[in-house]
């Protein structure tokens, strides 16, 4: 870890000189198989003074080269870094509120909690804990900062959830960054939830409309008709809601915490609504708006970053963006604001399905997955901004986006991290809103 820093610096210097004469499209890529190309240790630890010294361009001829000889094909423009070390298919991930750690669950048993101090390291310290033995982790979410993972497990005989807290590490001064990150344990554990089902999605938000007090609700569906939403700090169950639609596809919570949307088998998606008394508690989870407009089930949705509105992709080839700033209580239905063909097809030209939609946090960008494919939209016109398509070498499982920017040599960047069954985590770059 040591090197790492003296490293980046270089590099930039190098990336710097680079920007003359790179698009920008490629530039990222450049600077981290330079990365890669100067961080070999018999390189690095004799003078690393004598290296900061080299004409930086002969480098990057080589690192020209090299990408040329060996990773054309695989490597996209916008693939940014890839998070080895799971044992089997990543089932969920997960990013805390400050987007510094990302956990990780995986079907090898054991939850993973990454440290990106810097996306663009070569590698990257985790945290590793091992799930109580026989359960397959399912999904993952933050429960109120960095130091605390909710996991949900399937077994047998039914599906827990298990809260894992750190103690706070004592950190007096800049120095102790090299500390052991600190053991975690079980703070609370809910066994046999949604009655022998499997979890298909758990997300958290940080309660923050209204009289809520703050604290983060965790939203947990089932793959039968089932929602729950539990109290992150204490698993404590809040409510619970019905989807009544046969079977669920996924659920989750807009960011303010208010409201809960799922996709359930049918071309409807229903929306509650997390009432919250005066003293920040649960009141109720009641049934509040329907939107109604697909003509096929919907597969994936998600909120925009204002709580306001609602994405939807559907079987029926359409993605629609839906207004829910509306006065339900006065019976007044959501409306479409904005109907777009998914642009994806197969060889002869029928439209594909999207399997999961993520929205960057400016609400700019609209990520979607269908198999190993991943695309990224324009949130605006629905223009295809750029495509991987075998981004993985297996279904992607999981996508989100980094809630705030990550430091990344000298920049910050907003990052998209995609899990599969090919066992990575990979994180990728935005791309540029308006492509030439
Ligand atoms: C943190 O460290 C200081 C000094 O090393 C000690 O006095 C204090 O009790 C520690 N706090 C905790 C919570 O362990
Ligand atoms: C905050 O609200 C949650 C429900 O959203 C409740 O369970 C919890 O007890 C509240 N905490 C405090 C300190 O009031
Ligand atoms: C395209 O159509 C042909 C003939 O109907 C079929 O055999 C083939 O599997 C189709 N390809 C795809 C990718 O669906």
């Amino acid at each position: 870890m040591d090197s790492v820093l003296p490293i980046t610096v270089i590099v930039s210097v190098i990336v710097g000189a680079l920007i003359a004469f790179s698009i920008f499209g490629n530039y990222f890529r450049k600077r981290k198989i330079q990365v890669e190309s100067i961080s070999k240790p018999e390189k690095l630890q004799p003078n690393q003074n004598q290296i900061q010294k080299q004409p930086p361009l002969k480098v990057s001829k080589k690192s020209h080269t090299a990408d040329k000889d060996a990773n054309k094909q695989r490597h996209h423009p916008l693939d940014l870094n890839t998070l080895k070390g799971h044992g089997d298919a990543v089932t969920g991930i997960c990013f805390s509120a400050d987007a510094r750690s990302l956990a990780t669950s995986c079907g090898d048993g054991v939850l993973r909690v990454f440290k990106l101090d810097d996306v663009a390291s070569k590698s990257f310290k985790f945290l590793r804990i091992n799930l109580p033995a026989g359960g397959h982790p399912t999904a993952v979410a933050f429960a109120d900062d960095a130091t605390s993972v909710v996991v949900a497990t399937h077994t047998l005989s039914g599906s827990s959830l298990y809260m894992y807290g750190e103690e706070k590490p004592n950190v007096t001064g800049e120095s102790k960054q090299q500390n052991k990150l600190p053991l975690p344990e079980i703070k609370w554990e809910n066994k046999n939830v949604h009655d022998k089902r499997a979890i298909l999605t758990l997300v958290g938000a940080k309660a923050t409309y209204g009289s809520a007090n703050g604290s983060t609700v965790i939203v947990s569906c089932s793959e039968g008709t089932d929602i729950t939403v539990w109290h992150g700090k204490t698993g404590k169950a809040l409510g619970h809601v019905d989807t009544n639609q046969l079977k669920n596809t996924m659920a989750t919570v807009s960011p303010n915490g208010r409201f809960i949307a799922a996709a359930a088998f049918t071309a409807d998606v229903k929306v509650w609504e997390i009432v919250y008394t005066k003293d920040g508690s649960v009141k109720e989870v009641s049934k509040v708006m329907q939107l109604k407009g697909h003509k096929s089930a919907v597969t994936w949705l998600c909120f925009a970053p204002n709580s306001e509105q609602i994405i939807t992709a559907s079987k029926d080839g359409s993605i629609r963006v839906w207004n829910i700033n509306v006065r339900y209580h006065l019976d007044e239905d959501p409306k479409t604001l904005k109907l777009f063909p998914i642009p994806l097809h197969d060889a002869n030209g029928t439209t594909l399905h999207y399997d999961r939609l993520s929205l960057s946090p400016d609400g700019k960008i609209l990520a979607a997955t269908h198999g190993s494919t991943l695309q990224w939209l324009s949130a605006e016109s629905g223009q295809v901004l750029d495509t991987a398509e075998k981004a993985h070498d297996g279904d992607i499982t999981d996508m989100v986006w980094s809630p705030t920017s990550i430091p990344a040599g000298d920049k910050k960047l907003s990052v998209l991290a995609t899990a599969s069954i090919d066992k990575k985590v990979k994180l990728w770059l935005a791309p540029l809103l308006h492509p030439s």
